[in-house]
């Protein structure tokens, strides 16, 4: 009998697995992070089963009871694992069989660990859709702030990383701001699908007994419970739909991360990274490196190839359970604290982490051929067809550089030889200011435009 008691499986196992098989298969060194989790939803599956008289109110009371010790006993470290846990679900089962006597026993009646590890996940993933939605908000915060502080601050914008049109440099930041509104509205999406209840679709029929799935969905907080029981156990698209999301927020903040690392260069010069957010070189003592964009960038990869994983995980799995299925965890859990730590970074970085060098900015649109769309734009506007001034102008920039002169060089003399409906105030419509000014389509970065952006943005948080 004792030798029973002891091991996990049922009497038609006769020996015990081999240490290092034990060891392969178990998934506590990782899953253990889901214990409040498994612990809630237990509580949850234990009100059922007595609200629906499987077993007695007393013995539901002894299980929460019960359930509630091991919650006290993790949070103050107390909770120790025995040697042959396989996974967190065991794990608490049989620390809950050593509180509780035989009444912990009973615990598992009606259930899987097939649906019970999938409640679990989607109340982990759930709890961390929320978290990084707030820090996604946290992040926007401060583009907005920076926005806010730098509509009329200049900077040059590029197309194939070459010179195009200056730009505000608060509708620049408020580009990033847009696509951090869609991750955070992309993750409410993707929480709708993860707020789906498996529990009580057993190992992947249901069961004989009369659970009440409503009950503990409603317990849990979940919108529904699954439908169907085999779906239910089977279903990790509310996994790759969250490392879908994740994903794309890494993308946003590398090319973020990738412009700083441009702009903090000798080349550009056109933000300083200062001390609380640069590190040194070991060797090159003039050296300020940009390490945490280059960190967020790098980071990148990790979360991209979890995406990959999952998918290649599930792509050839028959229905409904296969192990296969606990190799979801790890990358989910690596996604969330890299996805959760870049964010953090980031918005520290934008906070107190970069100087926009204005005199160099200044510098920088003055000192190109980005004005010369509005040169096309003067002449279209007094009535020669755009492709006919796009040439021309286009001419006058050829004409421009082998001379080593700028289109703001030139004399009124030299631009009315180039067409008589050059007049004086072409130099007024083609320094950067106006340039950039004069841009008050909608969208735009013209300086009204950018002001009515940022209003919109505000309410867009309050949201
Ligand atoms: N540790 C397992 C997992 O993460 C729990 C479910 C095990 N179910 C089973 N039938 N072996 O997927």
């Amino acid at each position: 009998m004792k030798k029973q008691e002891q091991q996990t499986w049922s009497q038609r196992f006769e020996k015990a697995l081999h240490p290092t098989i034990a060891k392969f298969n178990a998934s506590i060194n990782f899953d253990i992070e889901l214990i409040e989790h498994d612990i809630n939803g237990s509580i949850a599956h234990a009100k059922m089963l007595a609200k629906t008289g499987i077993i007695s109110a007393d013995e539901g009371e002894k299980l929460v009871m019960g359930l509630e010790q091991i919650r006290q006993e993790d949070r103050e470290g107390k909770f120790h694992l025995s040697l042959d846990a396989e996974d967190v679900h065991f794990a608490v089962e049989k620390r809950l069989t050593e509180i509780t006597g035989d009444v912990g026993k009973r615990l598992h009646t009606a259930r899987s660990r097939n649906d019970q590890v999938g409640t679990d996940t989607r109340l982990y993933l759930r709890e961390q859709i929320e978290q990084i939605r707030i820090l996604l908000r946290n992040f926007q915060s401060c583009l907005l702030e920076l926005a806010e502080s730098n509509i009329e601050t200049l900077i040059p914008g590029y197309t194939h990383l070459q010179r195009a049109q200056p730009l505000s440099l608060a509708h620049h930041l408020l580009a990033y701001f847009h696509k951090a509104q869609r991750d955070w509205e992309r993750l409410g999406d993707v929480y709708q699908r993860v707020n789906i209840s498996p529990l009580g679709c057993g190992a992947l029929a249901g069961t004989t007994f009369p659970i009440d799935r409503h009950y503990t969905a409603e317990l849990l907080k979940f919108e529904k419970p699954y439908a169907n029981s085999l779906d239910g156990v089977s279903d990790r698209d509310f996994a790759i739909e969250f490392l879908c999301g994740a994903s794309i927020i890494m993308v946003h903040l590398s090319r973020l991360a990738e412009e700083i690392i441009l702009w903090s260069s000798e080349e550009f010069r056109f933000v300083t990274l200062t001390d609380s957010c640069a590190t040194g070189s070991s060797i090159m003592p003039q050296k300020k490196n940009p390490d945490v964009p280059e960190l967020v960038r790098g980071k990148t990869g990790r979360v991209f190839g979890h995406l990959q994983g999952m998918l290649v995980v599930m792509k050839g799995l028959p229905l409904a359970y296969n192990k296969d299925l606990q190799e979801d965890k790890e990358g989910l859990f690596d996604t969330v604290k890299t996805v959760k730590s870049c964010l953090e970074a980031m918005t520290i970085l934008l906070q107190e982490g970069l100087e926009f060098n204005s005199d160099r900015l200044t510098e920088a649109v003055l000192a190109d051929f980005s004005n010369a769309t509005d040169v096309a734009d003067y002449l279209a506007a007094r009535g020669v067809p755009f492709r006919e001034a796009y040439n021309l102008v286009g001419k006058v920039v050829k004409t421009c550089i082998s001379g080593g002169k700028l289109l703001k060089d030139l004399t009124l003399e030299e631009w009315q030889e180039l067409h008589p409906m050059f007049e004086a105030d072409i130099y007024e419509a083609i320094a950067p200011y106006q340039v950039v000014s004069a841009r008050n389509s909608y969208g735009g970065t013209g300086f009204e435009q950018v002001k009515t952006e940022i209003s919109l943005a505000k309410q867009k948080l309050l949201v």
